[in-house]
């Protein structure tokens, strides 16, 4: 499951040739069912309102308890069930629940395909999916298959097959697939939002993004993601984790909604900093100084969207360094960027000079920033996890699009395995395959947020 990068590498829309020639030859194109979004052209997908939101969660780990503590303070949302394969994490995170004044879920963990019978028997409106990135497609399309939303963490897949997996389910049972991209929600990236709104910052040209986090603590614990996450590093090599800096720059470029990834170019740089480290802090005896890795410590892109813009993503987890996303944001008449946080516009800033968000954050600031809620939320990230899960269930309340859907967590996560094709083939240019189908000319960015 983890080596995707068995060369050579088939052409990136292969499967939806396959697919719909198969479909062609049966004469099974459909104007309802699978096809439907694909052809018409009435928008993204809707629901009709939910009184109140039954969730499920399967993965009750580091990221799935920061969920369950947000879940259970949101109003309108019940949390039902919870399911891990460890019983201990079931039930730290169902006791969470009870302490919030909530009835106490009904716990699973027989097993790592409990989530079937958790999904399969359960009262459901949506299912949080934040388990290690093997299990994102299979527990999604499980739940969209039987009828349930899904919120599923990132990236939504690391395979292009998973990509279009996800989609096709999302577009057969008309059920919702969001990526659960908390920095979309993050303040400087929903005040840049703002900016490109406001057209202060003009035609929007170039955006530079990343993930550029020391994980190498985490990756040799023997706890949490040390239990997975490092195995990724043995056997794969380009951007494994391209959604927390690039969906925030996609949606300030209208990708899927006015513009679409169109190619990209990727390299890899040695892998040194996890055998490094091995070698400094693991016991002589410790079998896993054997391991070896394929990963590049520094991994480097370069996307061109189908109206010419240009993005940076970067990739950079196994070397000593201090956090970053970059998060630059650059067009015609500005530049906003995110590490640090400074801005420049042509006519208000002074001369070269950067200046501190300050100022736009008292005119431009996100109405969702200017609740108590978010400056109040201690679970998770500063108030962005708090905020993308309250959005989700708002959305799901009133039966109004998401902000974020099935083709943005496809266009996005599938940078991992395009990025992995272009390294292993000398940073040849990899063609992003079109989740919409030709539909982004069309489709318009969802409406603002109001406060
Ligand atoms: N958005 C963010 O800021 C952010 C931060 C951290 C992690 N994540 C993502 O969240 C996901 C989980 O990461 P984490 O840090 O919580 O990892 P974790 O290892 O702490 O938690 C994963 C949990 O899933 C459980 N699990 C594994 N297989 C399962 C299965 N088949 N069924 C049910 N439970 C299963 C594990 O027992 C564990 O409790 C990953 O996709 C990761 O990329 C996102």
């Amino acid at each position: 499951m983890i080596d995707s990068t068995s060369q050579p590498f088939p052409p990136t829309d292969r499967r939806d040739f396959l697919r719909i020639s198969a479909l062609a030859a049966l004469g099974a194109l459909p104007a309802t069912g699978a096809f439907a979004q694909a052809t018409d052209d009435d928008g993204p997908l809707t629901n009709k309102p939910i009184d109140e939101v039954r969730v499920g969660l399967v993965g009750a780990g580091g990221m799935g308890r920061v969920h369950v503590a947000n879940l259970a303070r949101i109003p309108g949302c019940r949390l039902t069930a919870i399911c891990d394969i460890r019983e201990e994490h079931t039930a730290r995170a169902q006791q969470m629940v009870v302490d919030a004044g909530h009835a106490r879920p009904t716990g699973y963990s027989r097993g790592e395909t409990d989530y079937e019978r958790m999904i399969e028997t359960e009262d459901l409106d949506l299912v949080y999916n934040a388990t290690p990135w093997r299990w994102h497609v299979p527990i999604a399309t499980c739940a969209m298959r039987n009828g349930k939303h899904v919120a599923v963490e990132v990236p939504a897949s690391y395979t292009l097959d998973g990509c279009w997996e996800l989609v096709e389910t999302a577009e057969k049972h008309r059920r919702h697939c969001m990526m659960l991209e908390n920095c979309c929600y993050d303040r400087v990236e929903m005040l840049a939002l703002q900016l490109v709104r406001a057209g202060l910052l003009g035609e929007v040209l170039h955006g530079e993004a990343g993930y550029m986090h020391d994980l190498r603590a985490i990756k040799w614990s023997k706890t949490g993601e040390g239990l997975w996450r490092r195995a990724h590093s043995q056997t794969r090599n380009g951007n494994l984790y391209p959604t927390h800096g690039l969906g925030p720059v996609a949606q300030c470029m209208d990708i899927n909604r006015g513009d679409q990834f169109d190619y990209v170019v990727s390299m890899s740089g040695p892998s040194r900093g996890l055998q490094d480290y091995a070698r400094r802090h693991l016991p002589d005896d410790d079998p896993r100084r054997s391991e070896t890795f394929k990963l590049g410590d520094v991994n480097v892109s370069l996307i061109r969207t189908k109206r010419g813009r240009t993005i940076y993503l970067g990739h950079d987890t196994n070397l000593p360094r201090p956090y970053s996303r970059l998060y630059l944001v650059q067009g015609t008449r500005g530049i906003i960027e995110g590490y640090p946080p400074r801005v420049h516009i042509e006519g208000r800033s002074e001369g070269h000079g950067w200046e501190k968000l300050d100022d736009y954050y008292r005119a431009y600031e996100h109405p969702l920033w200017k609740q108590d809620a978010a400056r109040q939320a201690s679970a998770g990230h500063g108030g962005m996890d708090y905020l993308e899960s309250a959005r989700l269930i708002e959305c799901l309340r009133t039966g109004t699009p998401l902000d974020m859907d099935v083709y943005d967590a496809a266009a996005i996560s599938a940078m991992c395995e395009l990025t992995e094709r272009s390294v292993a083939n000398r940073s040849q240019a990899i063609d992003v395959p079109d989740f919409t189908r030709g539909r982004w000319k069309t489709r318009r960015p969802p409406a603002a947020v109001k406060g």
